[in-house]
Parts: structure tokens; sequence; C-alpha cells
């Protein structure tokens, strides 16, 4: 692929502006999306290869961000392990939580070809994108992927009954955690083999366990899957949500970027994530809530950090929140490609 801005920031090229795109950016925030969705439910929106194409493109055609990513969700890995997933008005839910199993592992029975429709998807998309528009792949990270998987439902409690679990149930926990981990892996291999162009991986739990004990059980995980991408000469984009002080472990070993959650701000993140690692993020999703003045205001900060710095790209601090005004997010995306970055 050849003119894209997002691969060309990726590899630490200068750019004359950031580039931009947001998570969750095919999905309510978009009222084509909203509109699909009356039709359809989200299960049959992911596994028809072409509505998946559609879906993928549509914030491209409707807000105009620099790349599309894949419309699937994370939760299709358990789903892949054999657990009965269903997503209802509320989210996503399991049928049989794991930690109501004492050999939780046991329960598990992989099936990677289940997610042969994801395949399917991405070879549509490739064959109706826009010219050197970058297919972005993802998967969630092992924590948040597996809160989900013992706990059931994305829970309001901070997924205490999950993280307890862990706790008493280590062996047990790291089989799953090796279970995940290998399925995840089979998974990027096979998004990259149908040719996505930059891989993000998502842990938006990242912040419910104590720092070192994420660190000793599931970073290195990421770090296996990581390499497996970039051994691909895939970019790797890591999300480590809530992470903290965590940030001054984000070293070239683990990423190529590392997503900024909203808390954080992107100066200070700056200073303590390792230089040769570029930063995505971070606007607070909700600020999009706000008056066009304030809006502006909150963008102010953004323009000063993007003239510094090269390796940035424009994106949320957390995805969209469904009821977002459709405008504010065109209007993110067009004061970034117009505003003068004094770059180049
Ligand atoms: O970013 C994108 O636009 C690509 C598609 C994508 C979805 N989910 C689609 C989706 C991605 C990258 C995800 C990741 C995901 N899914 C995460 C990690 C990042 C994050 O946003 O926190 C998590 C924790 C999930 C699990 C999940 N899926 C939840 C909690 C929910 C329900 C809440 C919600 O936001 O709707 C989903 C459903 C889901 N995943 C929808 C979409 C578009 C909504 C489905 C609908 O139309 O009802």
């Amino acid at each position: 692929m050849q003119q894209s801005i997002l691969l060309s920031t990726l590899k630490g090229e200068n750019t004359p502006r950031p580039p931009v795109w947001f998570m969750r950016q095919a999905g309510r925030v978009l009222p084509s999306y909203n509109a699909l969705r009356e039709k359809y439910t989200f299960w049959q929106m992911m596994q028809d290869s072409e509505l998946a194409a559609k879906v993928t493109l549509l914030p491209v055609h409707d807000l105009g961000v620099d790349a599309a990513i894949l419309f699937s969700d994370i939760l299709v890995i358990p789903y892949a392990l054999g657990m009965g997933l269903e997503f209802t008005d509320k989210g996503p839910r399991f049928d049989r939580p794991l930690m109501d199993f004492s050999d939780a592992a046991a329960q598990l029975n992989p099936e990677p070809q289940k997610l042969q429709y994801v395949y399917n998807a991405i070879d549509e998309i490739i064959k109706i994108r826009p010219d050197n528009l970058p297919l972005i792949g993802f998967a969630g990270a092992p924590l948040t992927v597996l809160s989900y998987m013992l706990e059931g439902l994305g829970s309001k409690s901070g997924f205490n009954g999950a993280i307890s679990y862990i706790y008493r149930n280590k062996a047990v926990v790291e089989k799953l955690i090796q279970s995940v981990t290998e399925m995840t892996i089979e998974y990027a291999l096979r998004q990259i083999e149908h040719g996505i162009d930059v891989f993000q991986l998502f842990e938006t739990h990242g912040g419910i366990i104590p720092l070192d004990f994420y660190r000793t059980l599931f970073l290195p995980s990421v770090k296996k899957i990581s390499r497996v991408v970039r051994d691909k000469d895939i970019p790797f984009i890591y999300f480590p949500k809530d992470i903290g002080t965590g940030l001054s472990s984000i070293t070239p070993d683990i990423c190529d970027f590392v997503s900024i959650d909203w808390q954080t701000p992107l100066a200070e993140a700056r200073r303590i994530v390792h230089p040769d690692v570029g930063l995505q993020g971070n606007l607070d999703p909700r600020l999009l809530f706000a008056d066009l003045k304030t809006l502006q205001a909150g963008l102010e900060k953004y323009h000063a950090f993007g003239k510094e710095e090269n390796k940035w790209i424009f994106n949320l601090g957390h995805g969209f929140i469904p009821g977002t005004p459709v405008e504010n997010a065109k209007y993110v995306v067009e004061w970034v490609k117009s505003v003068n970055w004094e770059k180049l």
C-alpha cells in the first residue's frame, strides 16, 4: 500500500498531519449503522461477509477517517473456544461463565474454524475498499477477554468475581491464559494472511488488577502476540487502558505504538513511554457531547502536542459512546485534516 498516512506514521516517517481514526468508529455513532441495525442483529452483521465489509467501510465514507477497522468484536475468541455467546441490549453475555467451574480450562473446546467468517469478511473488505485505505485487524488482550469469560457479563461490578477467581485458581487461570493466547495468535496470523495492514490489541480492562500482577501474569502473553504479528511486518498497536504508571514499562519489545486512555495527558504519557514507541489517542469520547466551543477548546492541547510530535495517531481515549452526535465526530476529523500542523 503506497500513500497511507497511517502506515507512514507507524513507520516513523514524517507526515503533514497526524492520521485519524476512532475506536468503535463502525458502530452506533453512525446513523447509517443504526439504520442497518434496525434490520439485522449485531451477530448477523458480523457473520455476513458482505454486510460486515460494508459496515467496516461506513465510517470511511461517513466520517472521513484514514483507516478502517474490521467490524467484529473481541469476544469472538471465547466463542471460538466453545463458549455460548449472545449480544444482548445490555451488552455481551456468556451462557456459562467460567468462574462457576473449578475446572474452567476443561470447559473449553477450541474450534478455530468458527472464525472463518471473519476471514471471509476481510477478503470482501480488501476487494471493495478505496485505494490506499489501510485495514486494521484486532483482538482483545488476554486479561480483558478472560475477565468476560470468567464473569460472563460485561458487568458493572468491576469484575470482582473474575479477579477473585484469578487469585483463587492461579494454575487454572494460567491454562486459560494459554488457551486464549494460542487462539489469539492463530486469529492474528489468519487476519494477516487475509490482508490486514495493522493490528491493534485491546486491553480495555488493563486496570482491573494490580500492575505488578498484570506484568507477571499477562504481559508475557501480550509480548508473544506482539512478536508473532511484528515478525510478519505488521505494525502492532497496544491499548492498555487504565494502566497508569505501567506506561513506563511500555518499551519497543511490547509494541510499535501505544494507545493512551483519556485519563492520562498525552504530553505526560510522552515523557513516560519509551521514546521509540509512538502514541495514539486520546480525546475523551464524552467531550463529543459538548457544544462546539467546548470541543474546540478541548482540541487545542492536541494541536500543541501534534506540532511537536511526529509519532502520533489521533484517536479517542476509549471507544465512541452510543448517542455521540455524529456531526461532532465529523468535525474532529475535519479539524485534524485542516489545522496547520506546521510540518513538512
Ligand atoms: O472499533 C470498531 O469500530 C471495530 C469493531 C469493534 C467492536 N467492538 C464492535 C462492537 C471493536 C474493536 C470492539 C472491541 C471491544 N468489544 C472491546 C474493547 C474495546 C472497547 O471498546 O472497550 C470490548 C470490551 C468489547 C466487548 C463488547 N462488545 C461490549 C462491552 C459490547 C456492548 C457495549 C457496546 O459498546 O455496545 C459489545 C458490542 C459491540 N461491539 C457493538 C459494536 C459495534 C455494539 C453492537 C450493537 O450494535 O448493539
